[in-house]
């Protein structure tokens, strides 16, 4: 896409923010100790002494793809929100505890939790994070959900949850490996990334649906929209702004990690190439003439071209598993602006 280009925020986003707003809140309500502190800090709501901000609470994408697909399939969205509260949480603790395994000191465009609190209290605010994660979705009671629907939420939150940590231990291990292939790269990432974002679909779906055919279509609209996003993210890891993605320049890189530009260039690049590329991340530290050598590595191999074209596949991909399922006309139109927002996405 041309740079200049304004992206397209599909209007999905402010139709529900209000109401996500007030469920996450209502879930924090009246804990009174300082280790909410930090949470209502990591969630844009306060700044380091616990005074009210507006800050930068992150896009809410899961909460708001749960509450679209409630709605596509004909679902009440307003009882769905405890589960879209619940998905938020839990990717929020999944955040807390990246920004300490990746070292990552800049998030959102401030500060991170760990870099203020320290690692050992991030870690709480973190395990915190994940277990009302579990309490909100308590929330569904209330709203007229049949217990087996309850139990199938809590199943799929909590086995999405622990995707995801398996996906972050795959990344974690691979940040010492130069062996990591571009397949290796996709099924760590269909764990760390795509398993959250698919299941938030799913549990939209089945609270407001009994068809199966439509639960398990927009799953795997999901798991393609999933995977489409983590790979612009790494674009965006590796090219973006950080006016606009609020994350340092160069972080990525600095960290080893084995982004798909990486993995493409450890896969394609031959000879001298190949070599400078696997000196530089045998480095103890790698500063930024290291960053400037690895970005033209990429750059001779096209990696941020391929790596666009890939994230491309995959939002077509997620599209056609649209095609064919019965959904309500503004929802449907809405999820396929949210399919094209991620694969454009500057932040
Ligand atoms: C960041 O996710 C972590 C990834 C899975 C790439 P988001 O970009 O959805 O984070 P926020 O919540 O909007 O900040
Ligand atoms: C995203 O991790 C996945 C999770 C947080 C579970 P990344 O490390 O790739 O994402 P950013 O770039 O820090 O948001
Ligand atoms: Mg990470
Ligand atoms: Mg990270």
């Amino acid at each position: 896409m041309n740079r200049d280009q304004k992206v397209k925020v599909p209007l999905a986003f402010k139709r529900y923010r209000s109401a996500i707003n007030t469920e996450l809140r209502s879930v924090l309500a009246d804990r009174k100790s300082p280790l909410y502190e930090m949470m209502r800090y990591h969630l844009g709501w306060a700044d380091e002494q616990g005074n009210p901000v507006r800050g930068s609470p992150g896009k809410a994408l899961r909460p708001t793809l749960c509450l679209l697909a409630c709605e596509a399939v004909g679902g009440s969205w307003y009882k769905a929100l405890p589960a879209a509260a619940g998905m938020e949480l839990m990717h929020n603790f999944s955040l807390i505890h990246d920004d300490i395994q990746d070292d990552d000191r800049e998030r959102r465009h401030r500060p991170t939790v760990w870099s203020i609190w320290g690692k050992s209290q991030a870690i709480n605010a973190g395990d915190a994070l994940a277990t009302i994660a579990g309490l909100s979705l308590l929330g569904l009671a209330q709203r007229g959900i049949p217990a087996g629907r309850q139990l199938l939420t809590h199943k799929l939150m909590y086995e999405a949850c622990l995707t995801t940590i398996e996906g972050q231990y795959l990344d974690i291990s691979y940040e010492s490996r130069f062996d990591i292939l571009v397949s290796d790269y996709l099924e760590m990432i269909e764990r760390k990334t795509a398993a959250l974002i698919a299941r938030s679909l799913e549990v939209g779906a089945l609270l407001g649906s009994d068809d199966e055919d439509v639960i398990r279509g927009l799953s795997r609209f999901g798991w393609n929209l999933g995977l489409a996003f983590q790979v612009r993210d790494d674009i965006l890891g590796i090219w973006g702004d950080e006016r606009k993605t609020g994350k340092p320049w160069g972080s990525d890189i600095r960290h080893k990690k084995k982004s798909l530009p990486i993995a493409y260039a450890l896969e394609t690049a031959k000879g001298k190439a190949r070599r400078e590329l696997v000196d530089i991340y045998q480095e103890e530290v790698i500063d930024d003439e290291g960053v400037r050598v690895v970005l033209g590595i990429l750059e001779a191999i096209q990696a941020g071209v391929y790596a666009q074209s890939l994230a491309n596949e995959y939002y077509s991909a997620a599209l056609k598993q649209l095609r064919g399922l019965s959904l309500l006309p503004w929802p449907r139109s809405q999820l396929r602006d949210m399919a094209r927002f991620v694969v454009e996405r500057e932040s």
